[in-house]
């Protein structure tokens, strides 16, 4: 099999981290251009690749009016900006990598789903939990029979208090009029592990959660609109810029977004602390969606499942599958996975070494940015031989129940998932 041809829209964090991944895997992949508006974004994708100038493009339209100019177009705009090039492509007839969530709307996602089904191409959203050795190998239990039936699921995603800070209150995700709601931006992975899991289809949600803390009305008395404007609140807020973007204990993702930097330096970041929107209070911003939320699914044969996604801890997931033979306890933070058989009454713990394949998948959502790369290559190439690819019909289909659950939580009543879009 030969290196497929790949063309990127969108150079943000996900599209430099796939970019990353092409280089670091020529073999693989070869990338012939790139449309990205940010300079030292496109910048950064040209020299990793060695593009010439005419294949770095500023808008993701210069990029199509080219025509199909390789395999596959990554799609890695921000949530609202996924429509309109994700149709143009398909009608160029590229294979996508398209980022989740695939669209804001029930709509979008649905006209992307049958203008790829239309056409014939392969499009892979980017469920990437999927991929990491962790949830696959839950999946190979439960496949294996270790639990019987699935009859009842819990499972958490605890966003983390900082990351909700940075992504959620001050950052790209904040506002569901600019992004989407919640649910679907940060947990449309979750409804996809838990469909797939399951293997069922859900028929019915209902939710509640609001936004309680990150508001105007919790901001600490003095404090100033922007951290670095004299807070004297910097020494013992958990939120302060200080803390979580400079300083040696400053989460390094934070800082490329914040400066839209590929390669942040303190005076980049300080600079966007002054005057972009990272470095707002983060009791004083203009967020709106939630931070904490609740979801109760009920799936076609009366399994019931669980889901909390909330703020208010260090961050991770953690999912308790319950059958009719046993049970699994697994905790991503810990890297563990608990199995108690009830014809033993005992209790196996797998750990990472346990659960590790051969492949190193790196880093990046616990190895599933890799594993999703891999995974690809192996898809467009029609030699996947595993069970993680999500087919786009499906991806609909765990889409509908994020919306379907935003539904619920607004209107406070439970609502079907079948016919929902109407
Ligand atoms: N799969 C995951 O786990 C995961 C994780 C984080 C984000 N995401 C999703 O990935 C997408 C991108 O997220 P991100 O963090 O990389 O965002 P980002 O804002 O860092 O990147 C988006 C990039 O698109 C560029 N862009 C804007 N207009 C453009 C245009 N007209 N043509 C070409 N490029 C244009 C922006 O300049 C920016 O660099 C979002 O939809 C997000 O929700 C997925």
């Amino acid at each position: 099999m030969g290196r497929l041809k790949v063309v990127i829209m969108g150079a943000g964090g996900r599209g430099c981290g796939y970019g990353r991944f092409c280089a670091e895997h020529p073999d693989l992949y070869e990338v012939v251009a790139v449309a990205e508006p940010i300079d030292a974004r496109r910048n950064y994708i040209k020299e990793l690749h060695n593009l010439p100038d005419e294949m770095c493009f500023l808008d993701w339209k210069d990029l199509a009016a080219q025509g199909k100019i390789a395999d596959i177009c990554f799609i890695c705009m921000q949530d609202a900006m996924h429509y309109e090039p994700a149709l143009k492509c398909i009608e160029l007839g590229y294979h996508l990598l398209l980022e989740k969530p695939m669209a804001p709307t029930p709509r979008e996602c649905r006209e992307i789903t049958e203008a790829a089904e239309a056409k014939g191409v392969k499009v892979l959203v980017c469920h990437v939990l999927r991929y990491t050795d962790f949830y696959q190998k839950i999946k190979d239990l439960i496949v294996e029979g270790k639990v019987g039936e699935v009859m009842s699921v819990e499972h958490r995603e605890g966003v983390g208090n900082e990351h909700q800070s940075h992504s959620f209150v001050r950052g790209m995700w904040r506002n569901t009029e600019e992004s989407a709601p919640m649910i679907l931006a940060k947990s449309c992975h979750d409804m996809d592990l838990l469909q797939w899991l399951m293997d069922k289809k859900c028929v019915k949600t209902q939710s509640f959660g609001r936004l309680s803390h990150f508001c105007k009305a919790n901001a600490p008395a003095g404090a100033p609109a922007r951290c670095l404007d004299g807070c004297p609140h910097e020494d013992t807020c958990f939120y302060s810029v200080k803390k979580l973007y400079l300083g040696e204990n400053a989460t390094f993702w934070f800082r490329r977004a914040a400066t839209e930097n590929p390669n942040p330096t303190d005076e980049l970041v300080i600079e966007a602390l002054k005057n972009g929107k990272y470095g707002r209070c983060a009791y004083q911003c203009d967020n709106d969606v939630v931070d904490h939320q609740t979801v109760n699914m009920e799936f076609e044969d009366g399994s019931t499942c669980v889901f909390s996604m909330n703020a208010f801890n260090k961050g991770g997931r953690v999912t308790h599958i319950m059958g009719t033979k046993g049970e699994l306890h697994c905790d991503v933070g810990t890297d563990t996975i608990e199995y108690f058989d009830f014809a033993t009454r005992e209790t196996t713990v797998l750990s990472k070494s346990d659960i590790a394949r051969s492949v190193d998948m790196g880093d990046g959502h616990g190895g599933g940015d890799s594993g999703i790369m891999f995974a690809l290559y192996e898809y467009i190439n029609d030699t996947y031989k595993g069970n993680a690819i999500c087919e786009l019909r499906t991806s609909y289909e765990n889409h509908l129940m994020c919306f379907a659950a935003e539904a619920s939580r607004l209107i406070g009543k439970v609502v079907d998932i079948e016919g929902f879009e109407e």
